[in-house]
């Protein structure tokens, strides 16, 4: 256990994902850009949160909305300036928050300067710097493996005769991460934005870095199903999650060492066995691996309890937990399990042990935007159109208020908003007590203030097909029992043996606030408390 002095601002913060494009539009282009982001700080500050992590504002060809970055320290002209990043980086620290970027190591776009000089020709000096490789004696391509994009994963180039490898877009050829001079510009990109002052980074796919160095062909994924995306008909062993990723991770982590408090978040879609890999011995690896079961499991009360009780027990010792109910790839959870039940998601987040990390909008209870097939431009719906993977529902501009575009933009935005804006948006749900937007500030309060919920231990209390109970709790302060109902059924909890009492703090429904709890606990459907513990 480490005393309160020992957590650092990542371990007790909570991180506020904006996706640039759809935040606030400054110069009526359509676009967000820092600018507008910088408008919209006293937003994030009265709502509470304190980390603030921006996807991609890189220039960019856009092929993947800024994951395919063209130089890697500079700022696109549609975000703004180097002098507009500057000022938001200052502004957010005056008011004490941190600011995350999100880095894009395992590919670059094709328009990089480093890849269109590898492309030049096979004994060009940079030709190592991707992975390239001849065709099979029928020309056909090196392996089966597949992009996560639709499609092998292998595209020819016709002037020098080779494959290159793409576990993404065509247009996101991948770095070879075996090359020294690779992990040697990269990590200077890491130390450009360091010696700036960024806290840390998100970094994009993280367990793609490092592929098998005979390129076998993936086996077969017995558990496909027609509905999913094409790259899970294949098993990526030997495409992803490589062991010598590790030594490429602590290269990365010794530089964020040589700087104070800087943060290593990893974006990593594996099982928690694999996952707990990446804090790396001795807590050497990321600091956090992202942690995505809310938004990977069925939204079940048994899974998710039996979910977070295997990942307490699987963190190595000193490996701190968080957790993630949405991002910019997956569908929002309010579309996810619906709206009444989003509340009770957003109790979770806010009351499991670790750093919670909120995705734009979610405060709001936005939900996917039905986006028509004309006006798609994920380049993963636009790819697979059969199979409804767009993620352009998840990614619609923020509603601010009750004006045209919702306040974000005063021209068409690149995305359509929310028809359901002028109820649902900043404007409104601030006046509402009883709105989602007013659930996450007096979540966000109250986890920000009480020791026990920033810190405590997470006891795992009683779980059945409908419920889930915990207690938090740190010695020398209030403890907190927290009840939710993940079923639209009533539910009751037995309390004869466990003499849980105390008040309601917070609650999904105004009735159950205040009230004391001694006795058995009946919720209805959809409900959820948190009670603070009698001394
Ligand atoms: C990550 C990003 C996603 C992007 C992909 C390729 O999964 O979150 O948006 O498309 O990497 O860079």
């Amino acid at each position: 256990m480490k005393n309160a002095s020992q957590y650092l601002w990542w371990h007790t913060g909570i991180i506020y994902q904006i996706y640039p494009r759809s935040y606030q539009d400054s110069n009526a282009d359509g676009i967000g850009d820092l600018r507008g982001i910088i408008e919209r700080l006293d937003y994030l500050q009265w709502l509470g949160v304190n980390v603030i992590w921006l996807s991609p504002v890189y220039p960019s060809p856009m092929a993947d909305f800024g994951y395919d970055i063209s130089d890697y320290t500079g700022i696109h002209p549609l975000f703004g300036t180097m002098a507009d990043f500057d000022e938001l980086l200052d502004v957010i620290h005056l008011r004490g928050m941190k600011l995350i970027l999100d880095f894009v190591p395992n590919h670059t776009s094709d328009k990089h300067p480093w890849f269109v000089e590898s492309r030049s020709s096979r004994d060009n000096l940079k030709r190592d710097w991707y992975i390239w490789k001849d065709p099979g004696d029928d020309g056909s391509v090196p392996n089966n493996w597949l992009s996560v994009f639709g499609g092998s994963a292998w595209e020819w180039d016709e002037q020098t005769r080779q494959y290159y490898y793409h576990g993404f877009l065509k247009e996101q050829p991948d770095l070879n991460w075996r090359n020294p001079e690779v992990q040697d510009a990269m990590l200077e990109v890491m130390r450009f934005w360091l010696e700036k002052g960024v806290d840390g980074f998100r970094v994009d796919v993280l367990w793609h870095l490092i592929k098998d160095q005979q390129y076998p062909d993936n086996p077969p994924n017995p558990d496909y199903q027609a509905h999913m995306p094409t790259y899970d008909q294949l098993l990526p062993v030997y495409s992803t999650d490589q062991p010598e990723v590790h030594d490429i991770i602590s290269r990365m982590r010794s530089l964020l060492d040589s700087y104070d408090d800087r943060l290593m978040i990893g974006e990593i879609y594996l099982p928690i066995q694999k996952l707990m890999l990446y804090y790396g011995v001795d807590n050497k690896g990321a600091h956090l691996p992202f942690n995505f079961q809310l938004i990977d499991l069925p939204w079940i009360a048994q899974k998710i309890a039996r979910a977070v009780d295997e990942y307490e027990a699987a963190l190595p010792p000193g490996g701190w937990p968080n957790w993630v109910l949405g991002n910019h790839d997956r569908p929002r959870i309010a579309t996810r399990v619906g709206i009444e039940q989003a509340r009770i998601a957003a109790m979770l987040l806010l009351t499991l042990r670790g750093t919670p990390t909120i995705y734009y909008g979610d405060e709001l209870g936005m939900r996917d935007v039905p986006i028509p097939f004309e006006e798609i431009q994920d380049p993963q719906g636009l790819n697979m159109p059969d199979k409804n993977l767009s993620r352009d529902p998840a990614r619609t501009p923020m509603q601010w208020d009750c004006s045209a575009n919702g306040g974000f933009s005063s021209v068409r935005p690149w995305l359509r908003v929310d028809e359901a804006f002028e109820r649902e948006n900043v404007q409104v749900e601030r006046e509402d007590r009883h709105s989602m937007l007013s659930l996450y500030k007096r979540l966000i309060e109250l986890r920000q203030k009480e020791q026990s919920l920033i810190t405590g231990a997470y006891e795992p209390v009683e779980c059945n097909e409908q419920t889930i109970a915990y207690i938090r709790r740190e010695s020398g302060h209030s403890a907190f029992f927290v009840l939710l109902n993940l079923s639209n059924g009533s539910a009751c909890f037995n309390n004869e043996n466990r003499r849980i009492n105390g008040f309601v703090n917070i609650a999904t429904s105004p009735h159950l606030e205040g009230r004391m709890i001694s006795g058995k606990i009946n919720l209805n459907g959809n409900e959820g408390i948190i009670v603070r513990l009698a001394q």
